[in-house]
């Protein structure tokens, strides 16, 4: 039997699952192993399980034993994982796209009307005896009927875009290359990044984290956006260049900033809880009971396809 090391504790029933197919290694606990603490433990290991909270880096799969054949990552997103040293050592990675989907797509539109409508501000007006409705009070941007610009039309991108047109929004994206007919559903395409911004009076951003767009929202891009803007990120913090983001929502450039990931989780930019103007959730995206069943599932599949000596249908490297 296959022995594989887990570095985040499971919900129970993906637990048992794997169980009966593996030899495991789990963390009951659920403390975030170190880099050494995942080497160390997964010396006997034939294949590690992990999670976005765990950097596995060039240095760390250098170290790791000769062994271990493949990391299932229980994530869509694989940038805490150098696959190209994963490669060069014979190591697969595998993701888990498609099943997190809808519920990272319902988030994106949760950071936007939160961000748009002044949920932060309300709550804190919630909770203070003797709030008063008034004609003016906490007037927030309508998203119905305004232009959303898409950054990044793969799954995710698409699966908004499909929300957005329930607010009878104008879709607009940009990704590395154009949808076709069927997968644009009439959505308008921007084969640059100042082209898209310049419309976007929402801005979701759902593109991976990759060199190419680390801090693709900087000083320089965010002067493309009509003023007033409202940007969602549920994709990665790395995306943004926080300095930059905490001017533009300090000047009103931009008018409201709903975020779900961060530089460095889960550490957050200080400047970012100075503002009002923000509306921060903690990485929820894939957070329904059913969706994290499904990714650990997904995950477990893919280890069992490659044990069984075929090509896992979520490989990345
Ligand atoms: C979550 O952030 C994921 O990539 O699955």
């Amino acid at each position: 039997m296959k022995k594989i090391f887990v570095t985040r504790r499971l919900l129970k029933e993906n637990e048992d699952k794997l169980k009966e197919i593996f030899e495991v290694k789990l963390n009951a606990s659920d403390k975030i192993y170190s880099p050494s603490e995942i080497i160390e433990g997964s010396k006997d290991c034939d294949g590690l399980l992990t999670s976005v909270t765990d950097p596995i880096d060039k240095d760390t799969i250098s170290k790791l034993s000769t062994k271990i054949k493949i990391i299932a990552n229980g994530a869509v997103g694989f940038g805490n994982i150098d696959c190209k040293a994963a490669k060069e050592k014979g190591i697969a990675v595998t993701n888990t796209p498609d099943v997190l989907t809808d519920a990272t797509a319902d988030i994106a539109i949760l950071l936007l009307l939160g961000a748009s409508r002044k949920a932060y501000e309300g709550r804190i007006e919630a909770e203070r005896e003797g709030w008063k409705w008034s004609w003016d009070f906490l007037l927030g941007k309508q998203m119905s009927n305004k232009k959303i610009g898409i950054l990044g039309m793969g799954r995710i991108g698409r699966a908004v875009a499909k929300r957005a047109r329930g607010f009878n929004m104008e879709i607009h994206y940009h990704n590395r290359s154009r949808l076709d007919d069927k997968l644009e559903e009439g959505a308008i395409y921007h084969k640059d990044i100042k082209s898209l911004f310049s419309i976007s009076e929402f801005l979701s951003i759902n593109c991976p984290a990759t060199p190419d767009t680390n801090k693709i929202i900087n000083s320089k891009t965010l002067n493309y956006l009509p003023s007033n803007c409202v940007i969602g990120n549920a994709a990665r913090g790395d995306v943004v260049d926080d300095d930059a983001m905490i001017k533009a929502l300090s000047s009103q450039k931009v008018f409201a900033y709903g975020l779900d990931v961060y530089n460095g989780e889960p550490k957050i930019n200080p400047g970012y809880l100075k503002l009002k103007n923000i509306f921060l959730l903690p990485h929820l995206g894939s957070a329904t009971k059913r969706t994290r069943w499904d990714m650990a599932y997904r995950a477990t599949k893919n280890l069992e396809v490659f044990f069984k000596g075929e090509k896992p249908q979520d490989l990345v490297n």
